[in-house]
């Protein structure tokens, strides 16, 4: 573990995760949202928001592919649509992290098209010196600054997605 550095841990994600569901479940008393994770890094926080909230609710994932590396290839290819009719609904996205801001518009102006009731999004990180987006994150779990994290679903090359909390991951050779 050293080329990793805690950056929040398993513990401030709970609490945070409990105060995000309440905040959900006061909004949505009156209605059955649909939660729509992204996948694959929004499995763990997706599995972790809905054990929270107390209102009815359904739920459906969307695949997307994401960063090569730690390098962004600059376009979203869509790997896996939604199977639910979202049409009048609710929908809240449950997203891990907005960094260019380049998926989540992606997934936001798809959605938009089925012609939602409303959408909310949510992230549990948000890096605001990067993402350049014209329009609000409803609700972040954290913001954080430029840099690389891993853990809680977050993956570098498809590894370290099973960490409980999230990670800084330090610079330098593999071997440290
Ligand atoms: P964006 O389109 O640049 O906002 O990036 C969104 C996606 O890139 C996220 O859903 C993640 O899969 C991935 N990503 C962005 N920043 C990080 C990071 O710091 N660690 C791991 N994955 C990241």
């Amino acid at each position: 573990m050293e080329r990793f550095e805690i950056l929040i841990s398993a513990q401030q994600i709970a609490s945070r995760i409990k105060e995000i569901a309440a905040e959900l479940d006061e909004t949505f008393k009156e209605e059955v949202p649909i939660f729509i994770g992204i996948l694959n890094g929004s499995f763990m926080f997706m599995a972790d928001l809905l054990r929270e909230v107390n209102m009815d609710c359904e739920m459906d994932f969307i695949k997307l592919s994401s960063y090569r590396g730690n390098e962004t290839s600059g376009t979203v290819r869509l790997l896996k649509d939604i199977s639910a009719d979202i049409t009048g609904r609710h929908v809240v996205i449950v997203e891990d992290i907005v960094d260019s801001g380049l998926t989540i518009k992606f997934i936001k102006d798809r959605m938009m098209e089925a012609d939602p009731a409303s959408l909310t999004i949510v992230s549990l990180l948000h890096k605001p010196d990067v993402a350049k987006l014209d329009f609000a994150i409803d609700i972040v779990g954290f913001e954080i600054s430029p840099e690389f994290v891993v853990g809680y679903g977050l993956d570098y090359d498809q590894k370290f997605r099973n960490f409980d909390g999230i990670y800084r991951l330090k610079e330098g050779p593999e071997d440290n």
